[in-house]
């Protein structure tokens, strides 16, 4: 699977940034705190595969590298953009976003380069698996605004199209055997603490911060059912997903969800038609669409 590097704008009405998902603010506060997850992180990402890539021989796994950075590039700039209108509604978003680089920064300089990749491979099973669940599910995110719901099916289907690219590094430039194991397994229990006590922090702050928009035993009911609930809740849903993960020979393509990529190109052309029909929409404007390479 060849990542593809897709320059693209979103319509993002700045009035409903808080409040943008059918199911009301609090699961839109859900998606909004992983918004404010991705500058920071996925410049940890790229970093990451980055510090490896002159080891790599192989030229289409290079390739696939490149393409992983331009697409992560992109998402960085399209969540950098989202991140301000959190901002400019009163939310808290860029002392979140401030927090999470001082972070990462510290484990940048206190964790060797292998498992500054060990984390991203974790994060980017994350992401796959999120993204996977968004893209199988119409009741993740269907009947949200158009705008948002467009730049989130984008990055959902970019970080399938890309979910293999840091594990492939990773298994090249890593000499096999148990220790690799250990590392990766083990790095996966503690980026799962880390990242949902994250999630939650964020979430939690994102929730208070808007807290004059009322409804909240219903929001909370909402946002409890949409992560926990037993049949469509995230986490049971990620579960297998996220266990699949601990089998030595695992890799992110034994989930074969290729079919999801398909809307591709439909989605690139449903948002050239939102961005048209909106004209005086400040990124209305899409700037062609290119390969990785
Ligand atoms: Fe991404
Ligand atoms: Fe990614």
């Amino acid at each position: 699977m060849m990542p593809v590097r897709r320059d693209l704008r979103f319509n993002l009405p700045k009035e409903r940034a808080c409040d943008w998902h059918v199911q009301g603010s609090h699961v839109t506060h859900f998606f909004n705190s992983l918004s404010l997850l991705f500058p920071a992180g996925e410049r940890f990402f790229m970093d990451s595969v980055r510090h490896y890539r002159d080891q790599i021989d192989d030229p289409e796994l290079k390739k696939q590298v490149l393409g992983f950075i331009g697409q992560e590039a992109m998402h960085t700039r399209e969540h950098v953009e989202y991140n301000d209108l959190l901002q400019e509604a009163g939310l808290p978003a860029h002392k979140l976003d401030r927090r999470l680089w001082a972070m990462l920064n510290f484990g940048r300089k206190i964790l060797p380069p292998s498992y500054q990749l060990a984390v991203t491979v974790c994060l980017e099973h994350y992401t796959a698996m999120l993204a996977s669940l968004l893209l199988e599910d119409s009741s993740r995110i269907g009947g949200s605004v158009e705008g948002y719901t467009q730049m989130w099916t984008w990055h959902a289907l970019e970080e399938t199209e890309h979910k293999s690219v840091s594990y492939d590094v990773w298994n090249t430039v890593l000499k096999p055997g148990p220790g690799r194991y250990l590392l990766r397994a083990g790095t996966m229990l503690t980026t799962t603490v880390m990242f949902w006590l994250i999630v939650f922090d964020y979430h939690v702050r994102l929730i208070i911060a808007d807290r004059k928009r009322g409804g909240h035993i219903r929001g909370m009911w909402r946002v409890v059912k949409y992560l926990y609930g037993p049949r469509h809740g995230v986490f049971p849903r990620i579960a297998g997903d996220w266990l699949s993960f601990f089998r030595p020979g695992f890799h992110p393509w034994d989930h074969d969800n290729r079919a999801q990529l398909a809307r591709i190109d439909a989605l690139v052309a449903a948002v050239d038609a939102t961005n048209a029909a909106t004209p005086s929409a400040r990124k209305a404007t899409r700037r062609g669409v290119q390969a990785a390479a």
